[in-house]
């Protein structure tokens, strides 16, 4: 429906009019169909401060299987187990569900990081999933959290139309700052990846204290996202990178991932010792020169200088 006609209609940015209505720039482009559009300033959560009735409703922002189920497009995401609240997405799936199958909440009591930490996010706010994965025994399990971060960091560039990096082993970094990480656990022969992508997070719900700064899409370029679609993208583009990886190893990935490599060229940090990052290797590990002797670095944590 076009607009109303008596509606009056200021001239504002697309991008401001997106975030005021709590839609993807690209709704407000096409025009909200059979609702009359109103102006007003919100609580950021789809509350109208105005205390005026409204009916442009909050942006539709549901993980629920109605939700994202239409939206999937290949075998990734089936079963799709979604929770309101739960410990840990890693502990809602299990191999005996399938290679595919998918955990999702809207809020984790325990989520879990890399090296024992903790991953948080306030409820509603980010992509909280668990995929089970189950690779040929030929292929090496370690390379799974590239394999995710090279997914990741294409739904990233093509929510944000942003170039994102891949900073070895399993962090995704957009200007610097970690948007999204990768947690691979083994469960028998089979592998249960998790991914927790920031996403609508304010600047002050974002964690302190992070090895690396953090970030969500929202702070990056101040746009509030729905988040089932970029889940649903995700998805896709996960099953697509896994299977280039299942059939051919990380060299069938490799160029999505040497061209987002984040320490090439960096001085990091490792085990204490300051060095010059050179490469994430075509076996998955990273090579690093630290007085003037090359280094192969398997597993750990590798700073950068900020
Ligand atoms: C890291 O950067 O340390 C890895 C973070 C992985 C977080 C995700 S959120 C969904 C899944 N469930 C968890 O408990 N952890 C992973």
């Amino acid at each position: 429906m076009p607009f109303d006609e008596n509606v009056e209609r200021p001239s504002i940015a697309i991008s401001c009019l997106a975030d005021e209505v709590h839609v993807t720039e690209p709704s407000v482009h096409d025009r909200p169909p059979n609702r009359r559009l109103l102006l007003g300033r919100t609580d950021g959560r789809g509350g109208w401060l105005h205390g005026g009735v409204s009916v442009v409703p909050p942006m539709a922002d549901a993980l629920t299987p109605e939700t994202v189920e239409p939206l999937l497009q290949g075998r990734f995401g089936r079963p799709y187990v979604f929770r309101d609240s739960c410990e840990s997405t890693q502990r809602l799936v299990e191999a005996s569900l399938g290679e595919g199958a998918t955990a999702v909440c809207d809020e984790q009591t325990a989520g879990r990081g890399r090296l024992g930490r903790s991953w948080s996010a306030p409820r509603g706010t980010a992509i909280l999933c668990s995929v089970v994965l189950e690779p040929p025994v030929e292929r090496v399990i370690a390379e799974l959290s590239l394999v995710g971060g090279v997914a990741v960091a294409e739904t990233v560039e093509a929510v944000l139309s942003l170039s994102a990096q891949i900073k070895w082993p399993n962090d995704v970094l957009v200007n610097r700052r970690k948007v999204a990480g990768i947690l691979a656990e083994a469960d028998g022969g089979s592998v249960v990846l998790g991914i927790g992508l920031n996403v609508n997070q304010s600047r002050q719900e974002l964690p302190e204290d992070t090895a690396v700064a953090p970030a969500s899409l929202l702070t990056t370029d101040g746009v509030r996202r729905e988040r089932a679609p970029i889940l649903a993208d995700l998805l896709v583009r996960l099953e697509r990178v896994y299977d280039r990886w299942r059939d051919g190893g990380l060299d069938a990935v490799y160029d999505g991932l040497g061209a987002r490599d984040f320490l090439r060229g960096r001085r990091v940090v490792v085990d204490g010792q300051v060095g010059l990052g050179i490469a994430v290797d075509r076996a998955g590990r990273l090579e690093v020169e630290i007085d003037g002797r090359r280094r192969l670095v398997e597993s750990g944590e590798v700073l950068f200088e900020r």
